[in-house]
């Protein structure tokens, strides 16, 4: 015997549920970021996200993440001492991507079988102490790039690149990645993506990351979640979407409004479009469209920004809708020469700053975190001899 399921969705104490996918819900407070959704504005600690593009490296933003201010120049140094010297990462787990690593695994895959590899050989991986885990942010925002790098040239045939352990993340990263060292024009665009990836409050890779956390499970566990969750389509894996979408209007010569208007009477989604917070447009768009037009006339191939401002003002005319920063960050990396499913993970290294960040906040004032579920299923059912279910 059943009962109909209760009419209203409630949560198990009774409540009725106000926010599917948690929208609009403060769920915790944090000093690290703040987005105003209604102007389009973005800070980290303060500071806004184009004062840093412009005059912050990434590595000075990291501190800022961390550390709550900017550093002073001894500690930036300190800081980049300490970032080159954990560049390099086990043996063993260079060989699990060189031996035991398919060389077709999906990049965010492989990334994150290393990342969690990586908590095996830290000998501080289950240290709580505030110290431990402040090294662990570290390690793990210098080690990531080598990680990418290395699993990128392996799949090519090709040797992984030991780290330079000189210069910044981006160079350092591009390096590892070419075999050569980069120009300074890519490595400053390099240097602003990673700031401009760096931390989005609450968005759903840092939440994974502060649930785990919150359990008190460890570092590794906590940005390992994040990882999982930054892979989805509807967030970090958005920007590899939009250069599949311009390489196929590309390949197939279609006009690009007339693409667009067709996947929206489709009723599909456009990658890089539209966000949960930003009612407006994303200022990091703004940002990165800026570094994909000085891109677009330094290589002389302006098609896809034109594509890019066709697609962004179709499905606003169309949908009111504007573009996040998935959106731009695609054609400015594919302008960079760096292959597209590598988009994603380049963000992981990037946001690897902002979960770390929230894991140290999240452990400074730890509360578990347990929402409740709506309960909709069906009460009262007793349990019947199996032969006549
Ligand atoms: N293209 C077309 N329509 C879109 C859209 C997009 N990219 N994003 C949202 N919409 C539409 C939905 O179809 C829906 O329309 P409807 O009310 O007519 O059905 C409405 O806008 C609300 O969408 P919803 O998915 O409920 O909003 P959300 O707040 O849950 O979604 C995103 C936020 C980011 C998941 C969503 O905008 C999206 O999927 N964007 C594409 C993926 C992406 O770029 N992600 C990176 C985010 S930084």
């Amino acid at each position: 015997m059943t009962t109909p399921a209760s009419p209203k969705t409630a949560t198990d104490n009774g409540a009725p549920v106000k926010a599917k996918g948690l929208e609009g819900v403060t769920a915790l407070d944090s000093g690290i970021s703040f987005i105003d959704g209604q102007a389009g504005t973005l800070i980290y600690r303060g500071y806004t996200i184009e004062d840093l593009a412009r005059n912050a490296s990434f590595e000075e933003v990291a501190y800022l993440l961390w550390h709550g201010d900017l550093p002073k120049q001894s500690q930036l140094d300190e800081l980049n001492a300490q970032f080159r010297a954990a560049r390099t990462v086990h043996p063993d787990i260079i060989d699990h991507l060189r031996h035991h690593t398919p060389k077709d695994a999906v990049p965010m895959a492989a990334l994150r079988t290393a990342l969690s590899m990586l908590a095996l050989y830290d000998e501080e991986a289950e240290d709580m102490s505030p110290e431990a885990n402040a090294r662990k942010a570290v390690r793990l925002t210098a080690k990531l790039p080598t990680l990418l790098a290395a699993f990128d040239r392996i799949r090519k045939g090709k040797e992984p690149v030991a780290p330079k352990q000189e210069g910044s993340t981006a160079f350092d990263f591009l390096y590892m990645l070419n075999g050569e060292e980069p120009g300074p024009a890519a490595e400053e665009i390099m240097d602003a993506a990673l700031v401009l990836h760096a931390e989005h409050g609450l968005n759903a890779s840092t939440f994974a990351a502060r649930v785990i956390g919150a359990t008190l499970s460890d570092m590794y566990s906590a940005v390992v979640g994040a990882m999982g969750a930054l892979k989805g389509p509807l967030h970090g894996g958005a920007n590899i979407e939009v250069m599949g979408m311009l390489l196929d209007i590309d390949a197939t010569s279609a006009d690009t409004k007339t693409y667009i208007e067709q996947k929206l009477a489709d009723k599909e989604k456009i990658m890089g479009i539209g966000h949960r917070v930003y009612k407006t447009l994303d200022p990091r768009a703004v940002i990165l469209r800026g570094m994909l037009e000085g891109l677009s006339d330094e290589k002389g191939e302006r098609k896809w920004l034109e594509m890019s401002d066709t697609i962004r003002q179709t499905v606003k005319d169309a949908k009111g809708l504007e573009a996040n920063v998935d959106f731009y960050s695609a054609s400015v990396y594919y302008l960079l020469g760096i292959e597209r499913d590598l988009y994603t993970p380049i963000f992981a290294m990037s946001r690897m700053t902002g979960w770390t960040a929230h894991l140290l906040e999240q452990w400074e004032d730890n509360r578990l975190i347990r929402p409740r579920a709506g309960y909709n299923g069906p009460r009262n059912k007793t349990v019947g001899p199996i032969a006549e279910r």
